[in-house]
This record gives C-alpha cells, sequence and structure tokens, in this order.
C-alpha cells in the first residue's frame, strides 16, 4: 500500500511538472541598450508590467551600452528558443546584422527608440518600430522657452531681443540629440526670436556629464550672459540646474533664474519643476512606448496583424508606432506626477 502510494506521488509529480512544462510558452527576448538610463528603465518597468497583465514571460536584459554583447545577447535570446524579439539598440547602425538575425529564424522583432535606417525597416516583413517623432519634442521644448521670453521681457537679460542660450545634446548619432536640437532652435525661430548659441556640447544624455559641461560654460562665457538651457533630455537639464545652483541660481531668486528645459517628464525633473528649478519638459510617454513594443511582440508571434484595431495604436505604413509628446509646463506638471 505505502509502496503503491510513493508510486503514485512519483507519477504525479512527473505529470504536473510535463504539464506545466507544455503550458509555458515561449518568451519573449528583450535586450536594453543600457540600465542605467532613466529614460529606459521607465519604459523597461512598463514592457513588464505590460507582459504580467497579459501573462507572457518577458526576459529582458541589460546590453551595457556595449554592442558585441547586445549582439551575443540576441544570439542567446534565439538559442533558448524565444517567440519573438524586442531590441533597443546600442547603436541604431547595428540593427541591420540583428535583424538579418530575426530574419534567418522568422522571428518578429520590435526594435524601440534608436530607429533602424529606413533599408533596414524595409528589408524583412515581420520588423517594426516603436518610438516617437524627435522633432515634435524638439519643436515643444523649443516653444516652452519661446513663450516663457515672451511672457518674461526680463528674461532677456541684455534686452538685446534675442535668447542667448546653452545646448545640451545627447548622444552623437542618435536620432532624438540631433532632430531635437534642430527642431528646438527651430522653433524659437519660427516664434519670433533671433538666436545666439553660446555654448553646445554632447553629455551623453547623462546627467554628471551635463553638469561638467555647464560648468565649462558658464566660467567661458559668464553666468550673466546666459539667458536660457535647452537639453534634449531631463537628466542633463537636472545636471545644468546642478552647476546653475552651485552659482546660487535657480534657487528661489527670481533674479538669479534661468529658463532650463528638457525633454521625458522624469519623475526628478518634475519635483524639480515643482520646486520653480527647472522651467518646463516634453512627456516622452514611456509607458506607451513599452505597452505597444509588448504587444507588437507577442501578437506578431500569435501571426495575428499588427493594425490600430488590433494594437490600439495607430500603426503607420504597417511597420511604425510614433507615440505622441506632450509639453509640460507649470500648468499641467501634475498631471505627469505618479
Ligand atoms: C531618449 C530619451 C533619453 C534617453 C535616450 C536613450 O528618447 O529622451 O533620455 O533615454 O532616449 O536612447
Ligand atoms: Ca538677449
Amino acid at each position: 500500500m505505502k509502496k503503491y502510494a510513493v508510486i503514485f506521488a512519483a507519477v504525479f509529480v512527473a505529470v504536473s511538472a510535463l504539464s506545466a512544462f507544455a503550458a509555458a510558452e515561449d518568451p519573449i527576448g528583450a535586450c536594453i541598450y543600457k540600465y542605467d538610463d532613466t529614460f529606459m528603465t521607465n519604459v523597461r518597468r512598463a514592457m513588464l508590467a505590460e507582459a504580467e497583465r497579459a501573462g507572457q514571460d518577458l526576459d529582458v536584459v541589460d546590453s551595457q551600452n556595449r554592442q558585441p554583447l547586445q549582439n551575443d545577447q540576441v544570439d542567446t535570446h534565439i538559442s533558448k528558443g524565444v517567440k519573438a524579439l524586442i531590441i533597443n539598440p546600442v547603436d541604431r547602425t547595428a540593427a541591420e546584422p540583428i535583424m538579418q538575425k530575426a530574419k534567418a529564424e522568422g522571428l518578429p522583432i520590435v526594435f524601440m527608440n534608436r530607429e533602424p535606417y529606413a533599408e533596414v525597416m524595409a528589408a524583412y516583413d515581420k520588423i517594426w518600430y516603436v518610438g516617437a517623432k524627435a522633432e515634435e519634442s524638439g519643436t515643444q521644448s523649443g516653444q516652452i522657452i519661446a513663450d516663457y521670453f515672451k511672457a518674461h521681457p526680463e528674461a532677456d537679460k541684455n534686452g538685446d531681443g534675442k535668447i542667448q542660450y546653452i545646448m545640451i545634446r545627447g548622444e552623437q548619432g542618435h536620432q532624438d540629440a540631433t532632430l531635437r536640437t534642430e527642431y528646438s532652435m527651430k522653433a524659437m525661430k519660427d516664434a519670433g526670436f533671433e538666436i545666439v548659441e553660446l555654448g553646445s556640447d554632447t553629455a551623453n544624455w547623462d546627467k554628471v556629464q551635463a553638469t561638467d559641461k555647464m560648468k565649462g560654460f558658464i566660467s567661458a562665457v559668464g553666468i550673466d550672459n546666459i539667458e536660457a538651457v535647452l537639453a534634449n533630455n531631463d537628466d542633463m537639464a537636472l545636471g545644468a540646474i546642478e552647476a546653475l545652483k552651485a552659482e546660487g541660481y535657480n534657487m528661489g531668486d527670481p533674479k538669479k533664474y534661468i529658463p532650463v528645459v528638457g525633454v521625458d517628464a522624469t519623475a526628478p525633473a518634475l519635483e524639480a519643476m515643482s520646486k520653480g528649478e527647472m522651467l518646463g519638459t516634453v512627456l516622452n510617454d514611456a509607458d506607451n512606448q513599452g505597452i505597444a513594443a509588448v504587444k507588437i511582440a507577442y501578437l506578431a508571434a500569435d501571426e495575428q496583424p499588427i493594425t490600430d484595431e488590433t494594437l490600439g495604436y495607430h500603426v503607420t505604413d504597417g511597420k511604425y508606432v510614433w507615440i505622441p509628446y506632450r509639453p509640460v509646463t507649470a500648468e499641467n506638471y501634475r498631471e505627469f506626477m505618479k
């Protein structure tokens, strides 16, 4: 009797282990260019939350800002049998060989945040891109500065009718850095201002690097001559603000204030806005970018069409999902605080 009970228990354990195995779906394999990035961390959280909501297994890894490591991680995902890939490339020009790996396996692949070149997007039918139109964020951040100058004539400290500004750029070669820079300048000009660049440099999306660069600009041109700071993201805007605060600026004295704008609407940026240290930002919608990427991955793995109806997001040319940016100012920033 006892013997039968043991056998029965063993068979039961084996059968339930097998059925659990059969029920477990293949995962979606994802790579994030580096975990040490505020905005991409928010995107990753949204991806994990959506996977959990949809009952999907999502295996995400940190590519540590190293493209060769990411290429290996893609191979590992494929050899583990993932049903789809979501890739935030370290280097957007590396999207092509990664696309080829997916294509060779017939795996759906979703790129995000770093846009592959159009030729790469055209070379495979199971490829998608989820991102945001960087032009929009550039325009909106330039408009926030222009609106401020219109409402506050005293912001034109030297009274020459022109905006003397510092530009702190994101990573070289990143579409968001190039286009935000270009379109924020264009927006100030379109609003009727002449603009004078006192300094422009990259700080690679990084707060500490931005503080260093801003300190350099302050000593090179003199803080009294700087009328505005435009940064391609919030971490760099906050880094620049650290440098301003070290000079006693942006700490409550209205005579010692330089308007600073960023992009992303991260929690620390919204916090800085609530304290009056930062003028404005632009929502880079991490939640919807993360959700859309994960949804495409599991729908495509299930051989469902990717359309406005199936996805719940507008799909352009069958392959692109553009999540809109939104200006964030003193009037509406509270809406974005979580
Ligand atoms: C941008 C974002 C930056 C940084 C970058 C990484 O869209 O504004 O903060 O996360 O992506 O590729
Ligand atoms: Ca001026």
